[in-house]
């Protein structure tokens, strides 16, 4: 059974703050845990690049968000978890999609409009100040998102726009190369609250009205104490309605703790009392989760032993992937050159349905750390085993190789892939040239 992937990114530009913890982090630690799903959560350092040029800020960030995701209890060993500028498939496959994706697209994306619009309001150039990082930032995000064949991408609404633009992309390569890409949808967790910040308005670094989610104990209470309330007096009935205080406890609290409160509201709590169980309710389920986090903040090494793991596990899939999708729009070695379209009878284009039926190379490491292909034709018989390769990337080459010049590259690859046992040169040619048609759309 084929399991539901599901990816998504972080900005490494700020702390995380509680309103990340309910919105974001807590549900997808939730969700990694499923059978079935795996889950793809990284560091989006390279889109940090566009919105931030403090070198300090976004080394910083990434530590702290890093260390935030695994003290709340993600686990490195069941997710991919790795930092986007580990991954040098990212940008190189932005420059594949970039090449397939229309200019008009992009100048319709929110936050590059939003940018004209406020530049010609100001009476200024539309362009001005904007980055040519800025405005190809769906392409850097698609490439995120397609290179993992990722199905779910749980994000905010703003974010669904940046989704739809990778399925448009994923679509037009698609099209003119094969069925290489999974069409990407964005999932937004209708049951998640927005938490309202210090001022009651939704909590965000940029308003200034965030708590941070690992703010030492002392200094958590000291920031509850400062959320907004009425005047209302002690005694007096409160509403919970509009109460950002409420919200937030809600946002932490169990059901029956929630009506707790709610009657304590109506019964006039006074505002102190109503904060400082507010405080203890959060700090009651962080606590652990700080304590974590210091530890993991005090090790900077250690957390980048952890990424550069995750990296080069997510690489076992984006490697092969890419040399996949080099060759199939014709970055290929010059070692054989194949069939030009002129030459008739193997230019038809396969449908959709002929796709399942086509032969596959499969990856996978060993427990001699060794990496290995190999491929199967469609009903799962082996043809053809590789010996073992000392990284990722060089298995890639080979299936990229062997890709691209099918029996040929066979002679030359002797030693490092030997065809099954009654697997004869010409079946492996065949299904090789099958993968040719299907690369070549
Ligand atoms: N743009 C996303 C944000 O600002 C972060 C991000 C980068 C992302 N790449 C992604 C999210 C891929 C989901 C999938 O929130």
């Amino acid at each position: 059974m084929k399991s539901l992937r599901v990816l998504t990114g972080i900005t490494t530009t700020g702390t995380p703050h509680l309103g990340n913890y309910v919105g974001a982090i807590r549900p997808a630690v939730t969700a990694s845990l499923n059978a079935g799903t795996e889950s793809f959560y990284f560091l989006a350092d390279y889109h940090a690049l566009i919105k931030c040029d403090e070198p300090a800020r976004i080394q910083r960030s990434t530590l702290e968000i890093a260390a935030s995701w695994l003290a709340a209890g993600l686990d490195p060993a069941r997710v991919f978890f790795y930092r986007q500028s580990d991954i040098p498939e990212i940008p190189e496959l932005t420059w594949l999609l970039a090449c397939v994706t229309g200019k008009g697209l992009l100048n319709r994306a929110h936050a590059y409009k939003a940018s004209v619009d406020k530049n010609t309001a100001a009476g200024n150039e539309p362009d001005a100040d904007v980055t040519a990082g800025l405005f190809m930032y769906p392409v850097l995000m698609a490439a995120d998102i397609l290179m993992f064949k990722s199905h779910r991408i749980p994000v905010g609404r703003d974010q669904i726009q940046h989704i739809e633009m990778a399925r448009d992309m994923a679509q037009s390569f698609n099209h003119l190369y094969g069925e290489h890409f999974v069409l990407p949808e964005a999932a937004i967790e209708a049951s998640v609250a927005t938490l309202p910040g210090l001022d009651g308005r939704k909590m965000s670094k940029s308003y200034d009205n965030a708590i941070p989610l690992f703010a030492p104990r002392e200094q958590l209470r000291k920031l509850i104490a400062g959320i907004v309330t009425d005047s209302r007096a002690p005694g007096e009935p409160k509403d919970v309605e509009g109460s950002a205080l409420f919200q937030i406890y809600q946002a932490f609290a169990s059901t029956e703790e929630t009506d707790a409160l709610r009657q304590a509201y109506a019964d006039g709590i006074g505002w102190g009392d109503a904060k400082k169980a507010l405080f203890e309710r959060i700090d009651h389920e962080i606590a652990p989760m700080r304590e974590r986090y210091e530890t993991l903040m005090a090790d900077p090494a250690g957390m980048e032993t952890i990424l550069l793991a995750g990296a080069a596990k997510a690489r076992e899939l984006a490697t092969p992937f890419m040399a996949e999708l080099r060759a199939a729009v014709g970055l290929r070695g010059l070692g054989t050159q194949r069939a030009s379209a002129g030459a008739g009878a193997v230019s038809a284009t396969p449908s959709p349905a002929g796709m399942g039926a086509l032969p596959t190379f499969k990856q996978y490491r060993e427990k001699d750390d060794q990496f290995y292909f190999k491929l199967v034709d469609a009903k799962g018989q082996l043809l053809l085993q590789s010996t073992g390769f000392a990284s990722p990337r060089d298995a890639g080459q080979a299936i990229a190789r062997l890709q691209g010049e099918a029996a040929a590259a066979l002679a030359d690859l002797a030693g490092q892939v030997v065809p099954a046992p009654q697997v004869s040169p010409a079946t492996i040619d065949d299904a090789l040239k099958a993968l040719q048609r299907a690369a070549a759309g």
